[in-house]
């Protein structure tokens, strides 16, 4: 399974690249002016500042909800980098900009899905990645996971190529339950990816393993 950091902070996305098990990024209108990046050509040269970072798929979102300057924006975008995957929403002309855009042989990364038929309609358009937002259906009472869940069976029912990237994760427990479920990517905030390293048999046994080292050490002196 991939993994793509969901933020617009370099900050972070430099921390997740140094810890060597990066494979892409995703960003959002909301996490761009969470970090201040406001108009055109600084949200470019943001989009082109990430793309230096990491050596994986990016994901830019159009702002343009209308189909032609959806297509336009779009093609902005993708000129940026070769990286760039253009984002669009689970709208009507979003899905046919995504079917442009595959014709086109550009990527596409299908957003705001939360039904298993919204999945459908991304994979048979041709979006490179469909992104269901499993922690806010968590957060309306509905089970994100299954939903990840019910997209694999449909996707390897018809062999669509549609890369599931499970967005809106929350927590490890969310890794972990897409990794079992064969999600493609998930894409995750820096704390959910750390958060995996850690387990307190590994720091009870390091810290053992360091002890026992330095006694043996502190013994073979003392015989000398
Ligand atoms: O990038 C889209 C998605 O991951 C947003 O997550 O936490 O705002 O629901 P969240």
């Amino acid at each position: 399974m991939k993994f793509f950091i969901d933020t617009a902070s370099l900050a972070q996305i430099k921390e997740a690249q140094d810890l060597g098990i990066l494979d892409g990024v995703t960003t959002n209108p909301s996490l761009m002016a969470k970090e201040g990046i406001t108009g055109t050509d600084r949200v470019m040269k943001h989009y082109v500042d990430i793309c230096n970072i990491v050596d994986g798929d990016v994901s830019a979102e159009v702002i343009a909800t209308e189909y032609d300057a959806m297509v336009r924006e779009g093609e902005d975008l993708a000129a940026l980098h070769p990286n760039i995957t253009v984002k669009l929403p689970m709208t009507r002309n979003g899905v046919k900009a995504i079917k442009y855009f595959a014709d086109k042989g550009i990527k596409t990364n299908c957003t705001l899905v939360f039904s298993a038929g919204q999945a459908l309609l991304a994979a048979k358009a041709g979006a490179t990645y469909v992104s269901p937002f499993i922690g806010r259906l968590d957060d309306v009472s509905t089970d994100g996971v299954q939903l990840i869940e019910q997209i694999r069976t449909i996707y390897d029912n018809y062999g669509y190529n549609t890369q599931i990237l499970a967005a809106s994760v929350r927590h490890p427990m969310h890794i972990i339950q897409c990794a079992e479920i064969g999600a493609d990517v998930a894409t995750c905030p820096l704390s959910a990816i750390v958060a995996l390293f850690d387990h307190p048999l590994t720091a009870i046994g390091l810290e053992k393993f360091l002890a026992d080292h330095k006694k043996a050490a502190q013994q073979q002196v003392a015989s000398k």
